[in-house]
């Protein structure tokens, strides 16, 4: 397995970058552009692997795509002008592409079976497929459609009630999908909020969804129009910037052009309660709000992260867990069991491999419990094939006095694929 050696005990970090496009809004301009009547222009977008497999994805269901970098042009097909893939559809790395795929394929008459790598053949199905089932798709896989490969012959859906179990985007946006396909209205009732990419998209292609608090009202038979989209950066890749300047020292960074979605910026909350130095210039504009974020380094205090404020940071509790390892005090992460069923079980990834670098972090059943100011130290840590831990340990190295190896660091191209040139960039 390939290792690389990262940069270690810097002497700090500064510069400015852009940090490459989001990975939920890039997934879903993809997905709504070929749902869409006429040509979708998206700006921005993010060419990492998993966003790379929906394109490839949706090319076998006949759309024309042209990719070039981060411009994207879309001939969408409306929602009947998909046809049968006659190859697996490979969703690689890719949670998002599977579960959103569902919910459009439950509406199309064909099947498709769906496969991607190691880590998706672990991940659970039946959130998304026991709703969809509900609404009249026909789904099969390993353990009674838990598992991939999954096999779907959609069709005719009826509009459904549905209470999510987990407060997930990902499965909230299947049954959206799905919804919009559908006979009458389907109603989905959030236990939490979750990220709102693809209501706010479902707006920008001129259809209609409407939101009370944590229900969802959508309805079938609607028309969607091509469009530009301009993809903001993502603050998930953003996070391990922000992390990274706070815990270094003479440490400035400014991130340009972040997306600062509300349902996506806990980080930002979570840093200003720890008392990060860090500073939020938000630009004025439609769709997603974006702006620019300043971090210098920080004097640190350890906090309490949990309930609600979960599923707007959930893939930012990595590197969380990294700055609560330089916080004074004790950090506690509770109510994040998701963690578990991440690209990797997170819970123990974290606590492991920070574990190795000298960390005071121990897992619990639904989060970590991490006691700060401890210097780190060398060794060798591995990404399990995890972008986000792989980025977390590079962030890690940076504070050790040893010599850091990460095994694995390819799995980083999930979604940063400029990730060690922006790193190497702001190293001074
Ligand atoms: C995503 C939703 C989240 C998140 C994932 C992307 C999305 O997953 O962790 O990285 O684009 O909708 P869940 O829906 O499983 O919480």
């Amino acid at each position: 397995m390939k290792t690389k050696r990262l940069p270690t005990n810097i002497q700090s970090l500064r510069g400015t970058i852009a940090v490459p496009g989001d990975k939920s809004i890039s997934h879903r301009s993809i997905m709504f552009g070929a749902l869409a009547e006429g040509v979708t222009e998206v700006t921005n977008f993010l060419p990492g692997a998993d966003c790379l497999s929906t394109i490839s994805c949706f090319k076998q269901l006949g759309v024309s795509i042209e990719q070039e970098g981060q411009l994207v042009r879309i001939e969408g097909k409306g929602f009947n002008g998909l046809t049968e893939p006659r190859e697996v559809l490979d969703v690689g790395n890719s949670g998002t592409t599977i579960r959103l795929m569902l919910g459009i394929l439950a509406g199309q008459v064909f099947s498709a079976v769906l496969a991607g790598d190691s880590s998706i053949a672990k991940r659970p199905m039946t959130r998304v497929v026991n709703p969809l089932r509900e609404m009249g798709a026909l789904i099969d896989g390993r353990k009674d459609g838990e598992y991939t490969p999954l096999s779907i012959r959609g069709g005719q859906l009826q509009g459904v009630r549905y209470q999510l179990p987990v407060a997930s985007a990902q499965v909230k946006s299947a049954i959206i999908l799905a919804g919009l396909q559908a006979e009458g209205e389907t109603i989905i009732v959030e236990p939490e909020a979750t990220r709102d990419h693809t209501e706010r998209m479902i707006q920008q292609f001129g259809g209609k969804i409407e939101k009370d608090g944590q229900t969802i009202k959508v309805s079938g038979n609607q028309l969607f129009k091509g469009t530009t989209i301009h993809v903001p950066g993502d603050i998930s890749s953003a996070a391990f910037f922000m992390v990274a300047a706070a815990i270094t020292k003479n440490s400035e960074v400014v991130l340009k052009n972040v997306g600062l979605n509300p349902t996506r910026t806990g980080i930002i909350e979570v840093m200003k309660a720890m008392g990060a130095d860090i500073t939020v210039d938000l630009h004025s504009g439609e769709g997603e709000p974006a702006g620019d974020v300043t971090v210098r380094s920080s004097q640190l205090k350890g906090t309490t992260i949990s309930g609600d404020l979960i599923p707007r940071l959930i893939d930012e509790i990595p590197v969380i867990a990294l700055l609560a390892t330089q916080a004074e005090g004790i950090t506690t992460i509770k109510d994040a069991s998701e963690l578990k069923v991440k690209e990797t079980n997170r819970i123990d990834t974290v606590a492991n491999e920070l574990k190795i670098l000298g960390a005071d972090i121990t897992p619990t059943a639904d989060g970590l419990i991490i006691s700060g100011r401890k210097s780190l130290q060398g060794g060798t840590v591995t990404s399990h094939g995890d972008h986000r831990i792989g980025m977390m340990l590079a962030i890690a190295a940076l504070i050790t006095n040893g010599d850091v190896q990460l095994e694995d660091p390819g799995a980083i191209d999930v979604s940063y694929p400029e990730f060690f040139d922006h790193l190497t960039y702001l190293i001074k």
